[in-house]
């Protein structure tokens, strides 16, 4: 299917590794031009390879924190400048810690809200005068979990913190609307070094006694396998394009039918 974004401009956070890497991928494949984001250039670098290895279009690199303001400025101005525009704003960030409510003290709680909601904040406010002045719709799509549907254990943080961008996402929709829609995509387990943390962390807390017992666990869904990162990816792109144009203001759980709750 042709997804008509081809030459398009797009920010994707994030996306020196894992599930950003993989929206950036499947979107260079579909010929829009991307800048990729993360804080470690070694890593950016390498993102960067594997991304230009299936592009259409070009592909820059921004490294910066999105914990700083100024840093996600400075994306939005570079993805402007080097492409003329801004068409799509995918939003990944790294995950916050694991541990239960016990374990989390203010600084945690603190931390995850800048990383995983004031990031967003910050990028749909740079982005929106851009994502608005292209001539087809913009679109946003924020990569949170499908911790936002199911409380998962020992994930207090991403189980709390995440509802708040689903809210801002759900605003966003109606605020931005008609000019920009906004949606969401709810991972479950994909493998991706996120995962291989979690579950490494799991095995020190002595929850599993190995490393693969811990990946069985968590990759517990009706089609008895782990995501393969390009699957969200790929739907990352569909939202981004206009085939998906009456699509505006939902979250789609990405798990293999993990999650238990009927919607
Ligand atoms: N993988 C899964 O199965 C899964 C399931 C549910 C939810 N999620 C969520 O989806 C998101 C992405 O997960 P992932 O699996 O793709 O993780 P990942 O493979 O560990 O990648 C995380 C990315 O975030 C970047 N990053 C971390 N902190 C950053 C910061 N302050 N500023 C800029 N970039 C930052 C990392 O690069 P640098 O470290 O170099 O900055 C890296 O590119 C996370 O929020 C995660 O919790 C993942």
């Amino acid at each position: 299917m042709d997804l008509e974004i081809d030459g398009n401009a797009a920010l994707v956070t994030a996306s020196s590794s894992g599930l950003g890497r993989a929206s950036a991928k499947a979107l260079a494949r579909d010929g829009v031009n991307v800048v990729l984001n993360g804080r470690d250039e070694e890593r950016l670098a390498d993102a960067r390879a594997e991304v230009e290895a299936v592009a259409e279009g070009e592909v820059v690199v921004q490294p910066g924190d999105l914990t700083e303001a100024d840093d996600i400025e400075a994306m939005v101005e570079r993805t402007v400048d080097e492409f003329g525009g801004l068409d799509h704003l995918v939003t990944s960030a790294g995950g916050p810690p694991s541990g239960s409510f016990l374990d989390t003290d203010d600084e945690d709680w603190q931390q995850a809200y800048e990383l995983l909601v004031m990031s967003v904040v910050r990028l749909a406010r740079e982005a929106h005068p851009h994502l608005a002045a292209g001539e087809e719709t913009g679109t946003i799509v924020n990569i949170t979990s499908r911790s936002v549907k199911e409380a998962i254990d020992d994930l207090v943080l991403s189980n709390s913190v995440r509802m708040g961008v689903i809210g801002l996402e759900k605003t966003l929709s109606k605020e931005f609307a008609p000019d920009i829609r906004a949606n969401a995509v709810l991972p479950g387990p994909h493998e991706t070094s996120r995962i291989q943390d979690l579950v490494e962390a799991a095995v020190e807390r002595g929850e599993y006694d190995s490393y693969e017992e811990g990946l069985d666990e968590w990759a517990g869904n009706p089609l008895e396998r782990i995501g393969d990162p390009m699957e969200l990816g790929n739907t990352v792109a569909f939202l981004s394009s206009p085939k998906s144009g009456f699509i505006n203001g939902t979250a789609i759980t990405i798990d293999g039918g993990t999650t238990g709750a009927n919607l």
